[in-house]
């Protein structure tokens, strides 16, 4: 598999200002050894599918209902997204454990929502609930899913974690999901983008995705990489 780059927007973005960003991502060059796939918030989805249509990036998502299509007010559906070209969803991000009370029963459902719509699941997991998350989740659609190790006080201060942790957490994972690919997230930028990538298939990246500047000169850092 080709490194993943995930451009998390989290809350930000007018649309206005989403446009701004994709103009001026489109005009960058390409990166044909990586997948770059961006995440918005669910109003900013048409503008991002439809900038994002030369194939430079894919789309994904921040969540996904944990129900199919019926009457909860207020979440989206995996039903909802047809019709739109959505590859990932991220599930069970740390914010929303943290803000939302998400538990690793719901995260598990939202796995199984997103497999069925055939949308790659990106299980966000951190240390203490590595195995119980795993154990959640249906284990035929284990293989199915992508695995983040994001330690929740790495993310947004600037510091990642220590490449050390990162090894011993991405042996972690495959031990409980089985040989899936490993991404690690937590204060990714384009300093430090390599190191990560040397362990993990590839990275989720929150506060450096929100300038295109610092987003570009991350995914231009990654050109040192040896093709995979
Ligand atoms: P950060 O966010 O890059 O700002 O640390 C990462 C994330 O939350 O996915």
């Amino acid at each position: 598999m080709k490194k993943l780059i995930v451009a998390n927007w989290k809350s930000n973005k007018t649309v206005e200002e989403a446009r701004v960003w994709l103009e001026a991502f489109n005009q960058t060059s390409g990166h044909d050894q990586l997948t770059v796939a961006i995440a918005p918030s669910w109003p900013l989805l048409p503008v991002v599918a439809e900038n994002a249509a030369g194939g430079r990036a894919v789309l994904a998502v921040q969540d996904l209902s944990p129900f199919p299509a019926g009457s909860y007010t207020g979440a989206v559906s995996a039903r909802n997204l047809e019709g739109w070209p959505v590859k990932y969803a991220i599930v069970g991000h740390s914010e929303r454990r943290r803000y939302f009370h998400e538990t690793v029963q719901d995260i598990a459902r939202k796995v199984e929502q997103a497999v069925t719509a055939r949308i790659t699941p990106i299980v966000c997991v951190d240390e203490g609930y590595i195995a119980e998350q795993a154990a959640a989740i249906e284990p035929e659609l284990l293989t199915h899913c992508l695995v983040a190790h994001e330690h929740a006080a790495t993310i947004g201060t600037g510091h990642g974690e220590s490449l050390s942790v990162v090894k011993h957490m991405v042996a972690e994972v495959k031990h409980a999901f089985g040989e899936v690919p490993v991404l690690y997230g937590g204060s990714v930028d384009a300093f430090n983008v390599n190191e990560y990538l040397l362990i993990a298939d590839g990275v989720l990246v929150g506060t450096a995705s929100l300038e295109v500047a610092a987003f570009t000169q991350l995914l231009a850092a990654t050109q040192q990489l040896e093709p995979a």
